[in-house]
């Protein structure tokens, strides 16, 4: 049964592997004309609206990424969260139905029916609020931080998509302090002003170290840090005694290369300390997805949580594009592209 179609059935597909952040990710992909082929029973075909781009999207692109995730493989089309609906089904998903799914990067997706969810959309304002990084943050902020009423926080890379969440979850769960650190004043202004943080940090404009002891007096109790290097190092010295660390992501060197993410740690100040530092990996568990969920729909609704997010218009054509210019700092929050008008 056919409920619409669209014209084409296009993909962004890697056509050759990135040898290190020096290339540009646009530089390793090519738009390709995807098979349309008929459904098989028990598939379904949807089309996209709105797909997902995110920062580890570039890293999955080299030849050994050393992830737990699957690396792209060449010539094929590279996988991403996007939600879209049903056009055509040979199963038992109705068409019309609005899903979720980790077949971005194309116009439309085939596959069997269990590959793709039924979005909740009593939940939630706009379907594209399903692609958010909400799962990662709340898994590091409610289980790895153990956050609390009280607690000063601090989060690097808060103006990116985990980060932005991360702060926001963070306040909801009770913290006292909240304070994030992003790489310009109107990035800073917008965790301030749009997203509740209690201050932000230039991290291009003065020691994050001075900063956060201007800012936190008292020592931060925890550091989510998307970030490392420097800004890792500098939270070591801004801790307080038993601050607990939950390490996410190692943006610095991920985005500019070399050893930037990887900082040094001052054993005897992390001793006297006797700081807990725990890097974690999202898995998505049952147990995780349902954490966030039960959150994130109610937080909402009570006006405790925006959805940070930059939408882009321009299809799939600029969506190569526009992974360079958020690995460029160019975007706030999650990061969607609009596939069709
Ligand atoms: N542990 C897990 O399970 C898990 C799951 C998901 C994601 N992650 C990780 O979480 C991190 C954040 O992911 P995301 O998708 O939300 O990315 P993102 O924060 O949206 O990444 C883009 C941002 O990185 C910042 N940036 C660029 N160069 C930087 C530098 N040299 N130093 C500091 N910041 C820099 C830019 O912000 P500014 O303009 O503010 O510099 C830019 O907006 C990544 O490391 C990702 O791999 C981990």
């Amino acid at each position: 049964m056919t409920f619409a179609s669209s014209t084409s059935s296009r993909e962004v597909v890697l056509s050759q592997h990135r040898p290190g952040p020096e290339v540009l990710p646009s530089r390793c992909v090519s738009i390709q004309e995807g098979e349309r082929s008929p459904l098989q029973v028990g598939q379904v075909r949807v089309l996209n609206d709105f797909m997902q781009v995110t920062a580890v999207m570039a890293d999955l692109m080299s030849e050994s990424p050393g992830l737990p995730m699957p690396a792209y493989p060449l010539g094929k089309a590279l996988w991403g969260g996007a939600v879209g609906t049903v056009i055509e089904s040979a199963a038992d998903l109705p068409v019309g139905t609005v899903v979720q799914h980790m077949k971005g990067w194309q116009e439309e997706s085939v596959d069997e029916a269990s590959a793709f969810y039924p979005v909740p959309m009593e939940y939630l304002p706009g379907r594209e609020y399903v692609l958010n990084q909400g799962v990662t943050a709340f898994h590091g902020m409610a289980d790895i931080a153990a956050v609390t009423e009280g607690d000063v926080v601090f989060v690097s890379g808060a103006a990116g998509g985990v980060g932005s969440l991360a702060g926001q979850i963070a306040k909801a769960l009770g913290a006292a302090k909240v304070i994030g650190s992003a790489g310009s004043p109107e990035k800073v202004k917008y965790l301030v002003d749009e997203l509740g943080f209690d201050a932000g940090i230039n991290y291009r404009d003065g020691l994050v170290e001075e900063q956060l002891a201007d800012l936190a007096p008292e020592g931060i109790s925890v550091f989510f840090d998307t970030v490392g290097g420097s800004q890792f190092e500098a939270a070591v010295q801004a801790a307080a005694p038993g601050a607990r660390f939950a390490l996410c992501g190692a943006l610095a060197g991920q985005i500019a290369g070399g050893d930037q993410g990887s900082p040094r740690l001052d054993i005897m100040t992390a001793i006297v300390k006797q700081l807990t530092i725990r890097p974690f990996s999202t898995h998505h568990t049952p147990d995780q997805l349902a954490a966030w969920g039960s959150h994130y729909g109610q937080w909402l609704a009570e006006d405790r949580l925006v959805f940070p997010h930059t939408i882009v218009d321009g299809g799939l054509d600029v969506a190569p594009t526009v992974l360079d210019g958020l690995l460029e700092g160019r975007y706030r929050g999650n990061v969607l592209i609009r596939l069709h008008p």
